[in-house]
């Protein structure tokens, strides 16, 4: 049993105990190290001033992070640069340089959260094009310059090869973490064995996965979680892998890399990904993180209730698995014991491939499309016979307390032909079944409308009207 967690820093070795490692990474960096070249503004991943550069075992390259919410206890074992160290490297300076003749930087709050977004996309793409840029830089505001300079700035910066970025090579710690301090007490254990004992224990615990959701909550709402448990530590050499005709979505799974995994097979898919957050946050947000915190606006959900997604549930009683329709009860209640933990999501390959080949949609709106908090997220798909119409399979987020599963069949709509009755027959079934709250994000009838226009979309979409009715 380990009572420290170790991290690199610009390649130096942190051995980190005690209340320390319960502060956000941007604080240690600024406070400890002086490495004040990391800047804080708003605290809650929105801003990108804060971004650095994370590399973990299972990654080959560094990718950008928000070091406001990202706390010292779930960083354990990974390597950490700045933008201080950054600035030493060739390739970087260039790109500086650049941003000095553009005049892509006034006040220069921004600038150093700018470069790190910027390395990290530099690492995959020698000559990255405006919306490459544009796409990375979705997490990083600059209050001063205007944005047509830092994206002049970017494209100019061009390499014969990907930037690479030195790693320090170290054995990994493979121990368990047990580290208290007064009432602070973190465990990350390396087994689930232990983990479900610790819980059985102290069904009290905090469960954190990469703390994109709960940062926010300790930041801003100043909500202290004493007793918490990581599951980050549990050895993993996948975060995500195929297994007797599943996709198993292990806790350390991100959205960056369902994303990436999606890209070629599932388009549908990682195009939905692109407008979720940031990259920044995407680098650390996992899927059971955003399925676990059971928002109705949860932008994978709809997705993965479609797609027949199973949860696998494990305590010290065994597993057991239930689809996850079944595991939200009402808003934010969940069908989960207190001494049980989330072992990993199992999405059929089988359901995913017919999703995939079939007529199948996935749609989220917020009032700007990236960087922002849905009204409402939607998916559908559409089975036919014969050319007509024979099952209609709905997903909706934000149009109640949890995200709405609905199948209508060919008992349920009379219409059979495709046009405006069809659609309408849907749609008024859909809309009976939903009730939204108004809210600083839409009002009920901005939300009742919006899924209507969406279900009209969808017909539009997949080409069986040829204008929206
Ligand atoms: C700037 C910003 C933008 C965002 N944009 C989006 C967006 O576009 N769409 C969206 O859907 N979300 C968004 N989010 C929310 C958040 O990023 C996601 O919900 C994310 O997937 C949470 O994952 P995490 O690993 O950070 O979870 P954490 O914050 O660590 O945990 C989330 C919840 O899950 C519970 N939990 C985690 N693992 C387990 C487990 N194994 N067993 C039981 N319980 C568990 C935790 O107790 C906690 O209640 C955004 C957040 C921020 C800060
Ligand atoms: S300070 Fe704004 S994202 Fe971290
Ligand atoms: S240069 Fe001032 S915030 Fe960007």
């Amino acid at each position: 049993m380990q009572n420290s967690i170790t991290l690199w820093i610009n390649q130096e070795k942190h051995q980190i105990s005690g209340r320390d490692i319960f502060k956000p990474l941007s604080s240690y960096l600024r406070e400890d190290c002086q490495l004040t070249g990391t800047k804080v503004v708003c605290g809650e991943g929105d801003c990108g001033a804060c971004s650095v550069l994370m590399k973990d075992e299972c990654s080959e390259q560094y990718m950008a992070i928000n070091s406001c919410i990202a706390y010292l206890y779930g960083l354990h074992n990974k390597q950490i640069v700045t933008v201080e160290h950054l600035s030493l490297n060739p390739d970087i300076q260039k790109l500086q340089k650049n941003f000095v003749n553009c005049g892509a930087s006034q006040c220069g709050y921004c600038t150093p959260g700018i470069i790190c977004t910027l390395a990290d996309l530099y690492q995959k793409k020698t000559s990255p094009k405006s919306k490459h840029i544009k796409n990375a830089l979705t997490g990083n505001l600059c209050r001063c310059t205007g944005y047509e300079s830092i994206l002049e700035a970017a494209t100019k910066t061009k390499f014969k090869q990907p930037l690479r970025l030195e790693t320090v090579s170290h054995d990994l710690e493979k121990e368990s973490l047990d580290v208290v301090d007064n009432q602070y007490h973190f465990h990350a254990p390396q087994s689930w064995r232990e983990a479900i004992e610790l819980k059985k224990n102290h069904p009290e615990l905090k469960i954190v996965a990469n703390l994109t959701d709960l940062g926010v909550v300790l930041n801003k709402l100043k909500v202290s979680h004493y007793h918490i448990l990581s599951l980050q530590n549990i050895e993993t050499t996948q975060h995500l892998f195929e297994h007797e005709g599943n996709l198993v979505i292990t806790p350390a799974a991100t959205i960056h890399d369902v994303e990436e995994y999606c890209e070629n097979i599932y388009p549908e898919v990682s195009e939905l990904l692109r407008i979720f957050a940031s990259p920044q946050i995407k680098n650390r947000a996992t899927i059971i993180g955003n399925v676990a915190n059971g928002s109705p606006i949860g932008d994978t959900i709809p997705f993965l209730l479609m797609a027949k997604t199973q949860v696998k549930l494990i305590s010290s009683q065994g597993e057991r698995i239930i689809a996850l329709e079944d595991f939200y009860i009402d808003y934010k209640k969940f069908n989960l014991r207190p001494d049980e933990l989330i072992k990993c999501l199992l999405i059929p390959l089988e359901t995913l491939n017919e999703l995939s080949k079939g007529h199948f949609r996935l749609y989220k709106v917020s009032k700007r499309k990236d960087l922002d908090i849905s009204a409402v997220t939607l998916a559908m798909s559409l089975a036919l016979k014969n050319n007509q119409f024979q099952q209609a399979h709905l997903c909706v987020g934000g149009v109640g307390p949890v995200v709405m599963n609905f199948i209508f069949d060919s008992n349920d709509i009379s219409e059979k032909n495709f046009g405006k009755q069809l659609i309408k027959e849907i749609s008024d079934k859909t809309l009976e079944k939903i009730a939204p709250m108004s809210d600083h994000r839409g009002s009920a009838k901005y939300r009742n409308k919006l899924v209507e226009n969406l279900i009209k979309k969808f017909f539009y979409d997949e080409k069986f009207v040829q204008e929206v009715l």
